[in-house]
């Protein structure tokens, strides 16, 4: 069931990002959305389904659309991408007017697990969780922070972007599907961005077809490799690959560097124990989110096992983890074969379902 939107948009310039990787603005003529009536499968029962679809719905053309930036041209999906996880493929993406992100873009998946939103669960114990350096933990809020600072969309004033939107003849109507009403404002564009972002989760990767009960999924090497992450190395004992989930997990100094050129959590709370400190990623789809580290310094899934193997810094915080009895820096050495078994292990954790699903892809079709 497809329910098309057909917009006569001449003076509207319209943003199309995601299958080509570019930054493109389509020239003046008839824009239609294409929003199939989908199921956005709520991780939680906060909205009802009718609602909750319709939100999301709203929240995937919001993702897609330059108008959120100052000139039109950044989207969301400018550097969430969905072929790369919802993540970038350069160290540092480009934002309004060529500025540069100070970090790697982070991948959107599974993320409605750590929102205390969505879990209220949460909320008596926050602190660590979204971004490189865990400063936000509920969804709602970030979006108008990526919005007005953090990736650089040129927008400081909220309300004049919604002025600017309920111009845009598609978006009352879908205001009003998602709302009962066709106002446009800041709050509801925050809450239907983070309800599209809640409802892109994945589950099907083969490592999670092999949890679900098809142990002969993986061959021998994955299986290997899998091995070698949960016992040998502990690399589970912070990444948690088996949960569907984005575990909420802790910030760690995993020895990058000397001295640090991002104090990373040290910021939040100016807390200099933090300083140095990341949150632990998840690894679904991984091997689609290159480069990696919060700086995008290793190009490779290769690189990074050759920082664990051999390349740990005896930095200021470095986790307890990595060091040897002695107070030496401990190193892996991981042997070229195990190394190879544990980076197919990783390519397991590809979800290609999710990057291949309509319903969170780019709406914004051009004729
Ligand atoms: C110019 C590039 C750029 C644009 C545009 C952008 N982001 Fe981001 N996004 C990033 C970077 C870089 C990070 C990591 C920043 C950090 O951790 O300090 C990030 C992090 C995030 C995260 C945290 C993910 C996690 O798992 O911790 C979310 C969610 C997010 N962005 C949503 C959005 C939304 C929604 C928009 C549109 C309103 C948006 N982003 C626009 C680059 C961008
Ligand atoms: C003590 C906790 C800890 C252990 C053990 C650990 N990691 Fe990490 N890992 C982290 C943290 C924290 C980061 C992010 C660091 C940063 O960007 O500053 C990270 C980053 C990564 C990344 C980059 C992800 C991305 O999106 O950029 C990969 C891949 C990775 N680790 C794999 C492994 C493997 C494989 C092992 C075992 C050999 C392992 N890790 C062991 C904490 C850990």
């Amino acid at each position: 069931m497809k329910k098309l939107l057909t917009i006569g948009a001449l003076a509207v310039i319209i943003f199309a990002a995601v299958s080509c990787h570019k930054n493109t603005v389509t020239p003046a003529g008839t824009v239609t959305l294409d929003l199939p009536a989908g199921d956005y499968h709520y991780f939680s029962t906060r909205f009802s389904d009718s609602s909750g679809n319709a939100r999301a719905t709203l929240g995937r053309v919001l993702f897609y659309d330059g108008h959120l930036s100052l000139n039109n041209t950044i989207s969301c999906a400018s550097c969430h991408k969905q072929s790369l996880g919802f993540a970038d493929n350069v160290a540092a993406s480009v934002g309004y007017a060529g500025r540069l992100t100070k970090r790697n873009s982070k991948g959107i998946l599974n993320i409605a697990g750590i929102d205390s939103f969505y879990r209220p669960e949460l909320v008596s114990n926050p602190g660590k969780a979204l971004f490189w350096d865990g400063r936000v933990n509920i969804l709602k809020s970030l979006v108008s922070r990526p919005i007005t600072n953090h990736v650089e969309m040129g927008i400081d004033d909220l309300d004049a972007l919604a002025a600017k939107l309920s111009a845009l003849s598609f978006y009352p109507p879908l205001f009003q599907k998602a709302y009962g009403s066709p106002e446009v404002t800041p709050a509801k564009i925050s809450e239907s961005i983070s309800a599209f972002m809640a409802a892109i989760r994945s589950n099907n990767s083969k490592f999670d077809q092999y949890l679900q009960n098809n142990p002969g999924i993986l061959n021998a090497q994955e299986y290997q490799g899998m091995v070698l992450f949960n016992t040998k190395y502990n690399c589970s004992g912070c990444h948690h690959p088996g949960t569907q989930l984005y575990t909420f997990s802790d910030i760690i100094d995993i020895g990058l560097d000397q001295t640090y050129s991002d104090i990373g959590a040290g910021a939040v709370n100016n807390i200099s124990s933090n300083d140095g400190k990341f949150v632990v990623p998840s690894l679904s789809n991984v091997a689609l989110t290159a480069p990696y580290m919060h700086d995008g310094r290793f190009k490779t899934l290769d690189e990074v096992l050759d920082h664990y193997s051999h390349g740990i810094k005896n930095s200021p915080n470095l986790d307890p983890i990595f060091l040897n009895a002695d107070s030496t820096t401990l190193q892996m050495n991981i042997p070229s074969q195990e190394k190879a078994a544990i980076i197919a292990f990783l390519n397991t954790l590809t979800d290609y379902t999710t990057i291949n699903d309509v319903k969170f892809s780019n709406p914004f079709k051009v004729k």
